[in-house]
C-alpha cells in the first residue's frame, strides 16, 4: 500500500510528483506529502486527506525545486493525520524519506533510537528511517543506506532525498514494488508505472534487495551489499491513455464497460481450432497426469475467481482442488509437497499475502501457476508459470475487469488439464471452447442492459443490508457480488449458498431487504426457485438472474434480469457484469466515491 514517487532532473519537481501521486492514489488516499530540496534546504508539505488538500496547500510554494520524493498514504501503523503522513525527517532536517510496506521491528528501532537521542514525533514505523540514517551517515549517503537496511525487519520500499546531497536520489527495494524511470537527462521513482508513463517507457523493475542511486548523470544499481547489480531495461508497451477514464465517470465503469475487449484479449489467442493451448505453461501431459491435488491461494477477489476454479477443475479435470485465503495458507503449516500443483491468482501480482503463500508453496517443492494482471510483477517473477490475464491497466480499487479475465483464465487452466489428463471427451471441450468465442460478444449484450440496472440500484439505495444467494457457481459468483456492494456502496451484503439461508440468516430478511438470487446453474435451479420462495415468503424484495427466454422466475421474483444463453459453467462471466454495475450505481446514488472507496487501497503490499 502507499505510492512512492521521486524526481530528479530540469524540470519543476512539484508538478512531477503531484501527477505521479494522482496515478498512484489508487494504492492510498488519506494523506500525502511530498519534500523537495530548494535553496539548499529540504522544504516539506504535508496534509491529511486526498491529494488535491494537498495541491491546494502547496499553492505555487517550491517551484524553483528540481528534485523531490512524494507519498500518497494508506495508514497501517497510526492513524491518518498529518504528522503521521509521509515524508519523514530526521531530528537534523537533513533527510527525508517516503516508505512503503511495515518495518516489523519499529518499536525496538524507536527505543534504541530515543536512548541515542532521537526524537520520534509520529506514530509510524517509518519516522525510525531517516533517525537511522542520520545515526549512520558519515559522509556516504550509500553506504548510511545500507547500514540501515541490514538493521531492518519486514517490507519496504522506499526514496530518499538528502540535504547533503542535493543532486542525488537514493531508492530501497525489499518486499514492497518499486520501480525506476530512465528518462533522458531525468530520473524517477514510483512505486508502478503509470506515475512516470508520461515522462518515459524505459524502467528497471528493481528486485528485493537492491538499492538504486539516481543522479544527474544516470542510474547506478547495487545490491544490498554494495556490489553493482546489471539489469534489462524493461520497456513498458501499454501507452499513457490507459490510464486516464477515457470519458467515463469513474475509472471503476470504463474497466467494467472494458471487460468484452479484455475476455476477447484473455481468450481468443489461447483457443486454437477446438482447443485450449496454454505455450506460457511449461507442462508436458505426463507431468500433469502426475499431480495429485491442486490448491488455489489468493485474497479478495481473486479469491472468488479461486472458488470457480475449484469447482471447474473438480468437475472436468476430477482431482481434488482445495482453495485458501492467502494470509491464513502460510500459517497454518499447509500440506503440499511436489505432487501438488498450486495456483496463485493476483491482479496486481504485489499482494503481501499472496506473494508470501507463493514463496511457502515453493519451499514445499510445489510447482506453482501464477494468474496475474502485471508483466513483471513480483508474483509473476517468482511463479514458475504465468499465465496472464490480458486485463490491462485495473485503476479502480474494486476489481472487475481483472475478476473477468480471472474466471477466463480458471476456464482456460481447467481445460488445458482436463486435456492432459484426457478427463473430459472431445465433443464436450469443442462445446466449451465454442461457448467461450461467444463470450466477449454475450458480455458486450449485458453491458447494453446497464440502463435497467441503474434503475435496480433505486431500490438498493436506502437499503442497509442486502442478500445475494445462489448455489454451486451461482454461490461464488454471490460472494463476488456481495463483496463489491459492500466495497464501494457500504451496504452491509452477505452472500449465502442458497440452501443455508433457511439453516439461521433468513430471520433478517425483511421488506426492506433486497436478495438477489443467481439461478443459471441448470442441475439446481428447482431448489433454487425454491429459495426465492421463502425469501418471498417473508416479504423480501427479490431480483433472480437467469437465461433469456426462461419465463419461470417471473412467477417468483419482484424483478428479473436475463443474461444471454451459455453454458453453465460458463455462467459465472455473464452473471457478475450486473452484480459489478449494481454495485457501481448503488455506490453512486449514495453519494459515495466508486474508484476510491473509504478505508481501502487497491494493492495492498502489507501483510
Ligand atoms: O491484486 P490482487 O488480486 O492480489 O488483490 C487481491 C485483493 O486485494 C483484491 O481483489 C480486493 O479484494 C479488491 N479490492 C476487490 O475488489
Amino acid at each position: 500500500m502507499c505510492g512512492i514517487v521521486g524526481y530528479i532532473g530540469k524540470q519543476q519537481a512539484v508538478p512531477i510528483l503531484l501527477d505521479g501521486l494522482k496515478k498512484l492514489e489508487y494504492r492510498g488516499y488519506d494523506s500525502a506529502g511530498i519534500a523537495v530540496l530548494e535553496e539548499s534546504e529540504i522544504k516539506l508539505c504535508k496534509s491529511l486527506g486526498r491529494l488535491a488538500v494537498l495541491e491546494e496547500k502547496l499553492g505555487q510554494d517550491f517551484s524553483a525545486a528540481t528534485c523531490g520524493v512524494g507519498h500518497t498514504r494508506w495508514a497501517t501503523h497510526g492513524r491518518p493525520s498529518d504528522v503521521n503522513a509521509h515524508p519523514h525527517c530526521d531530528c537534523t532536517g537533513k533527510f527525508a524519506i517516503v516508505h512503503n510496506g511495515i518495518i516489523e521491528n519499529y518499536i525496538e528501532l524507536k527505543e534504541w533510537l530515543a536512548e541515542r537521542g532521537h526524537h520520534i514525533l509520529s506514530e509510524t514505523d517509518t519516522e525510525v528511517l531517516p533517525h537511522l540514517l542520520e545515526h549512520f551517515y558519515a559522509g556516504d549517503l550509500e553506504e548510511a543506506v545500507r547500514l540501515v537496511t541490514e538493521k531492518l525487519r519486514g517490507a519496504f520500499a522506499m526514496a530518499v532525498l538528502s540535504y547533503n546531497h542535493p543532486q542525488k536520489l537514493v531508492a530501497v527495494r525489499k518486499d514492497s514494488p518499486l520501480i525506476i524511470g530512465l528518462g533522458d537527462e531525468e530520473y524517477f521513482i514510483a512505486s508502478d508505472i503509470p506515475a512516470i508513463l508520461k515522462y518515459t517507457r524505459k524502467t528497471y523493475i528493481l528486485d528485493d534487495g537492491e538499492i538504486a542511486v539516481l543522479q544527474e548523470d544516470g542510474v547506478r544499481l547495487m545490491d544490498f551489499q554494495g556490489k553493482p547489480v546489471h539489469k534489462e531495461i524493461y520497456e513498458v508497451k501499454w501507452d499513457a491513455q490507459a490510464a486516464e477514464k477515457g470519458g467515463y465517470e469513474h475509472f471503476m465503469l470504463k474497466e467494467i464497460f472494458e471487460q468484452p475487449r479484455a475476455l476477447r484479449d484473455t481468450l481468443l489467442s489461447r483457443l486454437e481450432n477446438d482447443l485450449v493451448v496454454l505455450q506460457e505453461i511449461d507442462l508436458t501431459a505426463e507431468e500433469i497426469i502426475h499431480y495429485q491435488r491442486v490448491v488455489i491461494v489468493a485474497c479478495g477477489t481473486a479469491y472468488h475467481a479461486g472458488l470457480i476454479g475449484k469447482t471447474l477443475i473438480e468437475r472436468w479435470v476430477r482431482i481434488p482442488v482445495e482453495v485458501d485465503i492467502a494470509s491464513e495458507f502460510r500459517y497454518r503449516s499447509p500440506l503440499i509437497d511436489a505432487q501438488t500443483l498450486v495456483i496463485v491468482i493476483s491482479q496486481s501480482g504485489e499482494t503481501a499475502d499472496t506473494l508470501a503463500a507463493l514463496r511457502e508453496a515453493k519451499r514445499h517443492g510445489a510447482r506453482v501457476i501464477a494468474v496475474t494482471n502485471v508483466v513483471g510483477s513480483s508474483i509473476a517473477r517468482d511463479a514458475d508459470d504465468v499465465l496472464y490475464t490480458w486485463a490491462g491497466l485495473e485503476i479502480a480499487v474494486a476489481s472487475t475487469k481483472a475478476y473477468i479475465t480471472q474466471l477466463a483464465a480458471m476456464v482456460l487452466l481447467a481445460l488445458f488439464l482436463a486435456e492432459a489428463k484426457g478427463s473430459l471427451p472431445e465433443e464436450r471441450i469443442k462445446e466449451i471452447v465454442t461457448a467461450l468465442r461467444q463470450l466477449p460478444g454475450q458480455a458486450q449484450e449485458v453491458l447494453d442492459q446497464a440502463g435497467l440496472v441503474r434503475q435496480l440500484a433505486t431500490v438498493f439505495q436506502p437499503a442497509e443490508d442486502a442478500f445475494f444467494i445462489g448455489r454451486g457457481l451461482d454461490w461464488s459468483v454471490a460472494l463476488e457480488g456481495a463483496l463489491k456492494l459492500k466495497e464501494i456502496s457500504y451496504i452491509h451484503a452477505e452472500a449465502y449458498a442458497a440452501g443455508e439461508l433457511k439453516h439461521g440468516t433468513i430471520a433478517l430478511i425483511t421488506k426492506d431487504t433486497p436478495v438477489i438470487a443467481l439461478v443459471t446453474q441448470h442441475d439446481v435451479y428447482e431448489k433454487t426457485k425454491s429459495n426465492i420462495e421463502e425469501v418471498k415468503a417473508r416479504d423480501g424484495w427479490v431480483i433472480g438472474m437467469t437465461y433469456v427466454g426462461d419465463q419461470r422466475l417471473e412467477k417468483v421474483a419482484d424483478q428479473v434480469f436475463y443474461l444471454p444463453k451459455t453454458l453453465s459453467e460458463l455462467a459465472p462471466i455473464l452473471a457478475v457484469i450486473p452484480l459489478q454495475l449494481l454495485a457501481y450505481y448503488v455506490s453512486i446514488a449514495r453519494g459515495c466515491d466508486a474508484d476510491k472507496p473509504r478505508n481501502l487501497a487497491k494493492s495492498v503490499t502489507v501483510e
